[in-house]
């Protein structure tokens, strides 16, 4: 019986897992979402073409792999068939080699109009979101009132109306903004579209493959910080973004469980509201964004920056189960002369923690440990040998932090720029 590796975000998102998921395509038979759904953009870079995608697994570039949409993730039909249509203009057969789960959740065009009328009313508490319907389509999950892809083989027009007048009844209830027209027709016609694909039950599938031997790794979406469990509660996303999200998103035992890839920026973003200890709020905070291009793939909004947080990747490693880490964007950081790296919390009454706390809304004081930058291109890096001494200081000072040793280093957005150790 093979295993699942498990591949996730270790911060709030956007680390590149969309990048490394297809590089290491090559080494499964299957790549699986398990959790969340166009809130996600994973950009993949290669042959000089860039490719954003939010509902399908990264591993459709990479041969003729097997992909599938788990039934932890939501799926917006219309969306969908928006991003199924734009890779099969580019040629890329995703019929033959694209299975959804019939237990994944719809996201339904009033799900989004809940989404926006939930943020509206919590003001300047607001969350942030992506205005996908990710909230309300979990939520509706949780409470046992979704819609599932399965539905739409049996007597859906009834569920659907019925799903349909519970969401308008709560709109007007509360004197909400919405019209459906143009948007339903969309949607419906994204639904005739999910029908042309394998919709089938995925657990049986993946444990079958596995059974047999195969290699299959789960792609995770966000990063656990935005766990709903584990994040940094309420400004979170609505899934369990760790580990054990793949485990309940697949169907997939944790003893199936095998190695777990966790990835991180060499320093870090976060896009929407709530807290970051280690955010920049200076020109350094500019710069970091500009050379990173830290602009959401999906909202396009500014993504804000800040110094690596060795405190909350420690949590996430500890989460997680990480074994193996990932460092991405390292280039990002080349002019630097001096980079920051977050080793302990200074708490508003003057503690110093590095366990990470339960409450990071208030006044933490990062405390820092100074390391020389490389002051080198690393983006045309393209073995370790090739390393600066600084470079390889920086890596040698994160293992140790986080005692577990960083197996790949990305040093550009291409496929190509990846250095596996
Ligand atoms: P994901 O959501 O985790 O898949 O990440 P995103 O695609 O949202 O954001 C990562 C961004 O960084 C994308 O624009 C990638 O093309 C880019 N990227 C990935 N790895 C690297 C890298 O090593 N260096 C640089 N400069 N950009 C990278
Ligand atoms: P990938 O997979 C970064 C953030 C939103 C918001 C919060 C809740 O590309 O890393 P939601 O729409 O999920 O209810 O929004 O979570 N968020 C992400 N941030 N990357 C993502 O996905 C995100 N998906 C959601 O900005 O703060
Ligand atoms: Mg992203």
């Amino acid at each position: 019986m093979e295993k699942v590796d498990v591949l996730l975000g270790l911060q709030w998102g956007d680390e590149g897992k969309g990048k490394v998921v297809d590089v290491l395509t090559p080494h499964y038979e299957m790549v699986c979402r398990f959790q969340g759904g166009p809130n996600a953009g994973h950009t993949l870079e290669f042959d000089g073409k860039k490719v954003v995608l939010r509902s399908i697994p990264s591993g459709v570039f990479q041969g003729n792999k097997v992909n599938v949409i788990g039934n932890g993730v939501v799926l917006d039909p219309a969306l969908f068939r928006a991003e199924a249509e734009a890779l099969e203009e580019t040629g890329v057969d995703l019929t033959s080699r694209l299975f959804i789960s019939k237990k994944a959740h719809l996201i339904m065009p009033t799900h989004r109009f809940l989404d926006a009328a939930y943020e509206k009313m919590k003001g300047d508490s607001k969350i942030g979101t992506t205005g996908k319907g990710i909230g309300p389509t979990y939520t509706d999950k949780i409470s046992r009132n979704g819609l599932r892809v399965g539905d739409i083989l049996c007597d859906f027009d009834t569920k659907y109306a019925q799903a349909k007048k519970r969401h308008t009844d709560i709109l007007d209830a509360y004197h909400c903004d919405y019209n459906l027209d143009g948007i339903e027709e969309e949607w419906l016609k994204g639904i005739e579209y999910l029908r042309r694909f394998q919709l089938i039950d995925s657990e049986h599938y993946i444990n079958a493959a596995l059974k047999s031997g195969k290699k299959v790794l789960a792609e995770g979406a966000q990063g656990t910080m935005l766990d709903v469990d584990f994040g940094s509660y309420p400004f979170v996303t609505s899934s369990n973004t760790v580990c054990a999200g793949a485990c309940t998103g697949l169907g997939v035992a944790p003893r199936s469980m095998g190695d777990v890839y966790g990835i991180f920026k060499a320093y870090c973003t976060r896009v929407g509201s709530g807290p970051f200890p280690t955010e920049l709020f200076d020109e350094t905070g500019k710069l970091i964004r500009d050379l990173g291009h830290e602009y959401g793939a999906v909202t396009g909004r500014e993504r804000r920056c800040g110094w690596i947080d060795l405190v909350a990747l420690k949590y996430a490693i500890m989460i997680n189960g990480v074994n193996k880490l990932i460092m991405m964007k390292s280039d990002v950081l080349d002019q630097f002369t001096t980079i920051k790296a977050c080793t302990a919390y200074k708490m508003e009454d003057g503690e110093v923690v590095k366990d990470f706390p339960y409450d990071i809304t208030g006044n933490i004081e990062p405390v820092y440990t100074e390391l020389k930058g490389w002051q080198t291109d690393m983006t045309q890096v393209t073995s370790e040998e090739q390393f600066p001494a600084a470079f390889s200081a920086y890596i040698e000072f994160l293992e140790k932090e986080l005692e577990t040793p960083i197996v790949i280093v990305s040093v550009g957005p291409d496929r190509k720029q990846t250095i596996v150790r």
